[in-house]
């Protein structure tokens, strides 16, 4: 049985971004269920603020198309988002939108959203644990680019303090929950090898 390919990131770039670690974590576990794990991080994939003008004159941007080939070459995508005001950052939502724009030989629309699942985390220090911007990013990944996203989802609370030193989860409960989610996209992420 071939094994799913399964990309995980953060919607943050901070040094020490609570969401970076989510994504780490989330991937480290996903090694070991038998899955090809990717992990990047946005730093590598900088892109300019949407602009149409821009993208009348010259298209999106090369880091658009490299970030979009990278998830269409994937059956299983992990983000992890932090909350800003109640919804995503605009990083995240920045490199969706570019990525939403591109289309290659032919291809039908959003191909990145589609063919593929995708589930989803969040890590706070706040008592919600960025639980609002997970409902932001499905609207955004359901809604704006017809994409699966599984309706379970991990967030962590108090993250200042929930992570010990090996990048694990303190809180059994939270950790517990992570591994559900992962463990229903790798079986979801199966129906698309
Ligand atoms: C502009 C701004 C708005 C924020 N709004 C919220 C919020 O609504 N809810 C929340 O839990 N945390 C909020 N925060 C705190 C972030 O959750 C915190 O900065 C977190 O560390 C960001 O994720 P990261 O650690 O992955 O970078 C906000 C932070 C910023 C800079």
């Amino acid at each position: 049985m071939r094994h799913p390919r399964i990309l995980a990131f953060a919607g943050s770039i901070r040094t020490g971004s609570f969401n970076a670690r989510l994504a780490a974590l989330a991937a480290k576990e996903l090694a070991l269920l038998d899955v090809e794990t990717t992990l990047i991080s946005l730093v590598d994939y900088p892109m300019p603020i949407y602009d149409g003008d821009l993208e009348a004159k010259s298209g999106p941007p090369e880091n658009a198309v490299m970030l979009k080939r990278m998830i269409t070459r994937q059956h299983g995508v992990f983000i992890a988002s932090p909350e800003y005001n109640a919804s995503v950052t605009p990083l995240l939502k920045n490199t969706l939108d570019w990525v939403s724009r591109v289309r290659e030989n032919g291809e039908p629309p959003l191909a990145a959203y589609k063919n593929r699942v995708f589930a989803l985390g969040a890590a706070s220090n706040g008592s919600l644990g960025g639980y609002r911007s997970l409902m932001a990013l499905r609207q955004v990944l359901e809604l704006g680019c017809g994409a699966l996203v599984l309706p379970e989802q991990v967030a962590v609370r108090e993250a200042a303090n929930g992570f010990d030193d090996a990048g694990g989860l303190r809180d059994e409960r939270t950790a517990n929950t992570l591994r559900g989610v992962l463990g229903r996209l790798v079986e979801a992420a199966r129906q698309f090898v």
